[in-house]
């Protein structure tokens, strides 16, 4: 299989505790994984080192061919900007920003004019049913809400991986199955591959591949 995201052996350690144990993972293009698993088993200590956000203690992790450990900082965090989206808190918002300038951020910074980049984020905003709150403030709106604007910000781009830490967490059913479909096709259309942290069943019977994180220790779930 030609992943494009492969994890081999990550162990992660805060200090003494070890969060991650001997994690192997592999993601193709277009797959979307989930990943679920109890309070406090690792689920975020693992996508941060699937996303290079954390070093592995032990144990590789590597985009398209290219082990993190080879690159620098600079090509890390260029890597990480251009090429991966990430939903991790809502809270990362910029609160004095509204929600289409917050969702255009990753255009802007990769160097697009303002119009085409506002069009853009407009876009996926319009598609998790924000569009009437495109032009509001963060700092005004309900967690639901900067949930979405979180996920349309890691989409705008176009990203190769998307990361996304309990995506749908904070909506209900109806907002939970727009952010769902836009993540499905964009896996669909685009090739983008997913790995969703969820406590949502529905969310990760929707996923091509589900793993279960216990312990530290991450289990491939083999379909009945
Ligand atoms: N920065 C940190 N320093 C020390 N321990 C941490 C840190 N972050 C998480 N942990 C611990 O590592 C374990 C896994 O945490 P985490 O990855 O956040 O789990 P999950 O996302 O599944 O709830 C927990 O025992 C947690 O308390
Ligand atoms: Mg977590």
């Amino acid at each position: 299989m030609d992943a494009i995201l492969r994890a081999e052996g990550v162990d992660l350690f805060y200090g003494t505790h070890q969060a991650v144990s001997g994690a192997d993972f592999a993601l193709r293009s277009g797959e979307v994984a989930a990943v679920m698993g109890s309070s406090g088993s690792g689920k975020s200590s693992l996508l941060y080192c699937l996303a290079g956000v954390l070093a592995p203690t032990r144990g590789t992790v590597s985009f398209d061919g290219t082990a993190f450990s080879t690159l620098d900082d600079d090509a890390l965090s260029t890597l990480r900007r251009e090429r991966f989206g990430f939903v991790f808190q809502y809270g990362e918002l910029l609160p004095e920003l509204t929600a289409e300038e917050n969702a255009a951020l990753p255009l802007r910074l990769a160097g697009r004019r303002k119009a085409p980049a506002h069009a853009a984020a407009g876009e996926v905003l319009g598609r998790l049913g924000m569009a009437e709150l495109s032009q509001r403030r963060t700092s005004q709106l309900s967690g639901g809400q900067s949930q979405r604007v979180a996920v349309a910000r890691a989409l705008v781009h176009r990203p190769a991986v998307i990361f996304a830490d309990e995506p749908t967490g904070a909506l209900d059913s109806v907002n939970a199955a727009a952010v769902l479909d836009e993540f499905l096709r964009l896996a669909r259309d685009q090739g983008t591959a997913v790995v969703i942290v969820t406590h949502d069943a529905t969310v990760a019977s929707h996923a091509d591949s589900q793993y279960t994180m216990a312990d530290g220790v991450l289990t491939r779930r083999v379909a009945a």
